[in-house]
C-alpha cells in the first residue's frame, strides 16, 4: 500500500507507539488524522506537522465521540482527495491487578471493563466505523490494494504475566480477531497485520518502576534493552508497504518470553 498521498488514522496518535507511527508516515508523505485523548498533545503534534495532519479528540471507548472524528476525517479526505489508505489502532492502556488478590477480594468488574473497553471494543469500534471509507476508496497498484490496518497487541497475548489477566484477554484477542479480519476483507483488497511489541519506551512504560523495566530488559535475548518507539513505526511502515503480510501478528521482542513474574 502507497504511503505518501493517502491518509492514514492513527488512535493514540499523540504518544508513544501511535505517535512515532504518525511522525514516520507523515514523514513519507502521508496524511494523518490524530485520534486521541489527550488533546493538549495531539494539537501541539498537529501544528509542528503542519497542514498534512489534523486532530481530533476521541475517546476510544466511546462509539459516538469514534462517530465524531471519523466523520470529520470523512470531510478533510473530501477536500484534500487523499483517500484514507489505513487505520492504526494504537489507544491503549494498561491497568495491572491479580484476579483475586491477598485479602481474597476478586478484581474489580470496572477494572476489567476499562481495559477491554479501551484496547478491545475501542480497536474493533475504531476499525468498524472507518472500513465504509476505506472499501469505497480508489484501489491501486497491479493487486488492486485498498488499505491495512493495524492493530498494537502486546507480548502479553502470549506469555502475560501475574497481574495482566485483563490486559493479556484484551492483547490476546486483538491477536486472534487478526486472521478473520483479514478474511472478511480480503475482497475488498485490505489487508489486517498486528504488531506485539514487547517492551518499548513510551509514556506507557515510563510509569515502570527501573526495577520492573530492569527486569524486563534481562528477559531479552538480545538486544537487552527497551525498544525505541521508531523501531515500532518501521514495522508499521513495512506492514503498509509490503502486501504479502497479511492476516499475521509480528511478535517485535527481542525474543523476549515474560517470565510469570519480575
Ligand atoms: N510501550 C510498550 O512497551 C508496549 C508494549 C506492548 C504493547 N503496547 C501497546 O502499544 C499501544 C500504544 O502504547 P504506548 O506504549 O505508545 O503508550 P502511550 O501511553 O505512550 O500512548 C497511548 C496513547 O493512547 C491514548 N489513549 C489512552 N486511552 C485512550 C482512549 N480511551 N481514547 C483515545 N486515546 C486513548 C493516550 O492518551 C496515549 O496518547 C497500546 O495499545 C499498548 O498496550 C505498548
Amino acid at each position: 500500500m502507497k504511503i505518501a498521498e493517502r491518509t492514514y488514522v492513527i488512535s493514540g496518535g499523540a504518544s508513544g507507539l501511535g505517535l512515532a507511527t504518525a511522525r514516520d508516515l507523515h514523514a513519507h508523505g502521508a496524511y494523518v488524522s490524530l485520534l486521541d485523548l489527550n488533546s493538549d498533545s495531539g494539537s501541539k503534534i498537529v501544528s509542528e506537522l503542519g497542514s498534512r495532519a489534523k486532530f481530533f479528540e476521541v475517546d476510544v471507548s466511546d462509539t459516538d465521540s469514534i462517530a465524531e472524528a471519523i466523520k470529520g476525517t470523512g470531510a478533510w479526505v473530501k477536500e484534500t482527495g487523499k483517500d484514507i489508505g489505513g487505520v492504526v489502532a494504537g489507544a491503549g492502556v494498561g491497568l495491572p491487578g491479580l484476579i483475586i488478590d491477598k485479602k481474597n477480594e476478586p478484581i474489580p468488574i470496572s477494572s476489567i471493563d476499562f481495559v477491554l473497553n479501551i484496547n478491545l471494543r475501542g480497536t474493533l469500534d475504531l476499525i468498524r466505523q472507518v472500513l465504509p471509507y476505506m472499501t469505497t476508496a480508489n484501489h491501486e497498484g497491479p493487486d488492486g490494494e485498498r488499505g491495512v490496518i493495524i492493530m498494537i497487541a502486546s507480548s502479553a497475548a502470549f506469555d502475560g504475566q501475574m497481574g495482566q489477566v485483563a490486559y493479556a484477554a484484551s492483547k490476546g484477542a486483538v491477536a486472534s480477531l487478526t486472521l478473520p479480519l483479514a478474511r472478511d476483507l480480503s475482497k475488498y483488497g485490505i489487508r489486517a497485520v498486528t504488531i506485539a511489541p514487547a517492551l518499548f519506551d513510551s509514556n506507557m512504560t515510563k510509569m515502570l518502576s527501573s526495577k520492573v523495566k530492569l527486569s524486563l530488559m534481562n528477559a531479552m535475548e538480545f538486544p537487552k534493552r527497551a525498544g525505541q518507539p521508531e523501531e515500532f513505526a518501521r514495522v508499521v511502515r513495512d506492514s503498509v508497504e509490503n502486501s504479502m503480510l497479511n492476516g499475521t501478528v509480528i511478535r517485535l521482542d527481542g525474543a523476549m518470553r515474560m517470565p510469570a513474574r519480575l
